[in-house]
């Protein structure tokens, strides 16, 4: 059987940041609560000419400068953070990046889950022509309402793969388990720019869909937990990573530790929750700090409220050997923002005018440029 998987993997952020301790300060708790209780530092923020459409196209160019187009047939965009009812935003990617019109272009959407979905498709493509590789673009932003409990867990971020037969960084093996159940636990109406969330039913329910799903593996053949040798996790926030572990274990009867989660959780603290994106730049920090995982194999763990999950896994290709941080300097480049300029930027209006322009800000390839005759338009700086 031909081997399918990641190929390549690039992850691209936002212009600003909120640090912590500097939402801490206004909301009057204990910095250790978000640092040490939700494991997070930071969050990403957008500037206001950018999307999840600027993002996911600075990811994937990076990664087709890198691969070129050859075999790319079809663009499948991943997010939960939808920009038209009707239009894919892998549209806007498909022209930003100068792709020819011979590619498939589709949107897909399950919360967080939509990035896996998207890969899942692309295998399936890749299996029936090995000669075609697929670019998936997940791409998301996460936003809460100000002074909530989900405040903190923001973030924002994208991920572009390309999936392709005989990978150079992972191998995904045939077997997954899965777990859907129609839950209230978060969700987005269509006329809410911000998540309603059941923060503690959010929690359970993505517990019970962890097991549920390792035992449908277990069912379809999957490893036994001795055979996996890192667990990468969906991370809404970086210490529900330690939960899922602590709960697998536990369902399991073995002490799983959780030493193995600091490299995975590296850019996931900085970053914030970036829905689709967020297992991606967990596989991402893994790949980037950890040198001799070749050969190794990892669990994934893919949660999308609502709630559809999966649980996967992969074999590391020698293509990861070559991997460093890449990612750090996007991390570190972006702008600080203070609480005020924070507040002020979420609390603005989306543009929906028939014709508006955005302010410059971001220092990415792309930018959301503003509204012409109702319709979004982009540029390339
Ligand atoms: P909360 O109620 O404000 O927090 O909201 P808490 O009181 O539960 O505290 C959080 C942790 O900090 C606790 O640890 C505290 O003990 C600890 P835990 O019991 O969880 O181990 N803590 C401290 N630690 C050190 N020093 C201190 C301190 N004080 C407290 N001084 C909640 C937390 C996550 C519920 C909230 O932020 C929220 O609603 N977030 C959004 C929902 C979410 O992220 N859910 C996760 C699972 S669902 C999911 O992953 C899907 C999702 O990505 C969406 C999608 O699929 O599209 C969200």
């Amino acid at each position: 059987m031909t081997a399918i998987g990641i190929h390549d993997l690039e992850l691209a952020t936002t212009h600003h940041l909120l640090d912590l301790g500097v939402l801490a300060e206004r909301t009057g708790v204990d910095p250790d609560k978000y640092r040490l209780g939700l494991g997070q530092d930071e969050m990403s923020f957008p500037a206001p000419d950018e999307d999840i459409v600027t993002m996911g196209a600075t990811a994937a160019l990076a990664l087709l400068d890198r691969n070129g187009m050859e075999g790319v047939r079809t663009l499948l965009f991943a997010t939960e953070s939808g920009l038209d009812h009707s239009k894919a935003a892998g549209v806007f990617v498909h022209k930003l990046l100068g792709l020819p019109a011979q590619v498939r272009v589709a949107e897909i959407k399950q919360a967080c889950y939509g990035g896996t979905a998207a890969i899942q498709a692309a295998v399936g493509i890749v299996q029936r022509n090995p000669r075609e590789r697929v670019l998936v673009i997940a791409s998301d932003i996460a936003r809460y309402a100000l002074d909530s409990p989900g405040e903190p867990t923001q973030g924002a971020g994208a991920a572009a793969m390309l999936i392709s037969a005989d990978p150079a960084l992972v191998e995904i093996e045939p077997a997954s388990g899965l777990f859907s159940d129609d839950v209230d636990d978060f969700w987005r109406p269509n006329d809410s720019t911000t998540a309603i969330v059941d923060g503690r039913l959010s929690i359970s329910a993505y517990l019970d869909a962890l097991t549920g799903a390792w035992d449908d593996l277990a069912a379809h053949g999957g490893p036994a937990i001795g055979d996996i040798d890192r667990l990468v996790y969906h991370q809404p926030y970086t210490k529900m990573a330690r939960k899922a572990q602590a709960r697998l274990g536990e369902h399991l009867g073995v002490d799983l530790g959780d030493d193995g989660l600091v490299p995975g959780a590296i850019y996931n603290r900085r970053l914030g929750n970036a829905y689709t994106a967020s297992l991606y730049a967990g596989v991402a920090s893994v790949l980037d700090h950890e040198s001799d995982l070749v050969g190794k194999r990892l669990g994934l763990f893919s949660y999308g409220s609502g709630s559809v999950s999966e649980f996967l896994t992969g074999v590391v290709q020698p293509g990861a050997a070559s991997r460093t941080d890449r990612f750090t300097a996007a991390l570190d480049a972006r702008v600080p923002l203070t609480i005020d300029a924070y507040r002020e930027l979420h609390a603005r209006e989306l543009p929906s005018a028939q014709d508006v322009e955005t302010p410059r800000v971001t220092e990415a390839p792309f930018r959301f440029a503003g509204i012409q005759g109702s319709a979004r338009r982009y540029e390339r700086r």
